[in-house]
């Protein structure tokens, strides 16, 4: 027997439940869940007739993620989590990540290997296999500034794919798996360049405090305040339901920025080449949002961005919570807010 066809017998569940593999903790099912740990078992899902398995969906944690509904196709989730170092020459070091790798595990290895570029995205929830998808992103850093190359499978064809970071067209929370390829392919690695010595990103003054407050700059005592600081202002999934930021951050060009300052003097803003960067946690705070509820759908007491399920809500309640947030902040500041949260 060879090794593929030992891989033909990959376990499949059917009306699998996914309360614990989406961190808003909804009570859904999905209708067929498999687990794949080597990504050419991802072929033995090629459909061979039409629409055999669809919809398939690839599951990291799950945790940048709103199930509207049960899922009533085939969820597959990666458990390969080999991290391999492929090159170091001088400073620079080259290391391959299985997409089945939870994110924090690859920052905890990275920093304490002495590895720096990726310390200030400690505590992340989610994948490797997640992380260029939405191009996650905290205190002056995003990935896609560390990311090398992007490897997979076509889940329709089972063909190869090598995509260099230009390729990826990563933006904001954003990336070509968004678009093009959303839904079509199965992230197997992604290759990171990182440093043995490395320069640190201290311009987010909450995090330069607290370093600093430690007495000594380094890999650990970033990765240390990072974590200290996420935990103060960001539910732990763990305890309540949450998917993160809910909303991302809407840019707007300066007529429209002076307009809102005639009344909201005070609203925070961060110049980019192509207008002001908004928080949307100011405007949905400014708005009286935060710390509200109703049953058990809510906006977080800590940070106005992040919505939360305080035990038994239903997808439905988080939406409509979300979209009477954008209708107030459309009313009050003129502003549409975008979805950072995908939404199945
Ligand atoms: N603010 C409020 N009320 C609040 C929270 C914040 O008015 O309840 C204002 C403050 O003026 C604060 C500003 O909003 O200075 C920015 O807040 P924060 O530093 O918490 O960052 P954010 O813009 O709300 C973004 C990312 C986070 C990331 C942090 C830190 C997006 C959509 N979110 O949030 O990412 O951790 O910066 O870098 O870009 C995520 O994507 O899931 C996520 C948590």
């Amino acid at each position: 027997m060879n090794s593929l066809s030992l891989w033909k017998r990959t376990h499949m569940e059917t009306d699998y439940s996914l309360k614990e593999r989406n961190t808003f903790h909804f009570n859904i099912h999905a209708a067929a869940y498999s687990e794949i740990s080597h990504p050419e078992m991802i072929r033995e899902f090629i459909p061979q007739t039409p629409g055999e398995f669809a919809p398939i969906l690839i599951l990291g944690e799950g945790s940048n993620l709103l199930f509207r509904d049960d899922y009533q196709g085939h969820i597959i989730r990666s458990t390969d989590t080999s991290i391999e170092v492929i090159s170091e020459r001088g400073d620079d070091v080259l290391i391959r990540v299985a997409s089945g790798v939870k994110w924090d595990d690859f920052v905890k290895f990275a920093v304490d290997n002495g590895y720096g570029g990726i310390e200030n995205l400690s505590w992340i929830p989610g994948t490797i296999g997640a992380c260029p998808v939405q191009n996650i992103g905290a205190y002056g850093v995003e990935v896609k500034d560390k990311i090398e190359y992007v490897e997979g499978l076509y889940l329709d064809t089972g063909e190869v794919f090598h995509l260099e970071k230009a390729s990826c067209l990563f933006g904001y929370r954003d990336s070509i798996f968004k678009h093009e390829l959303r839904g079509r392919v199965f992230i197997s690695h992604v290759t990171f360049r990182l440093s043995s010595n490395p320069s640190y990103h201290l311009d987010y003054g909450v995090l330069k405090t607290r370093v600093e407050s430690k007495g000594a700059i380094n890999l650990s005592t970033i990765r240390e305040s990072v974590i200290e600081i996420r935990k103060e202002k960001l539910p732990d999934p763990e305890d309540i339901g949450n998917a993160g930021s809910f909303f991302k951050n809407p840019v707007i060009p300066e007529t429209h920025l002076s307009l809102i300052q005639q009344d909201y003097p005070e609203i925070p803003f961060y110049e980019l080449e192509d207008g002001y960067k908004i928080p949307t946690a100011w405007l949905i705070d400014t708005a009286g949002w935060k710390g509200y509820r109703q049953a058990d759908a809510g906006v977080h007491a800590n940070q106005a961005l992040v919505l939360v399920n305080y035990g038994n809500a239903e997808p439905s309640e988080i939406l409509d919570l979300a979209e009477n947030i954008c209708r107030d902040i459309k009313h009050k500041f003129g502003i549409e807010l975008e979805m950072e949260v995908t939404i199945v």
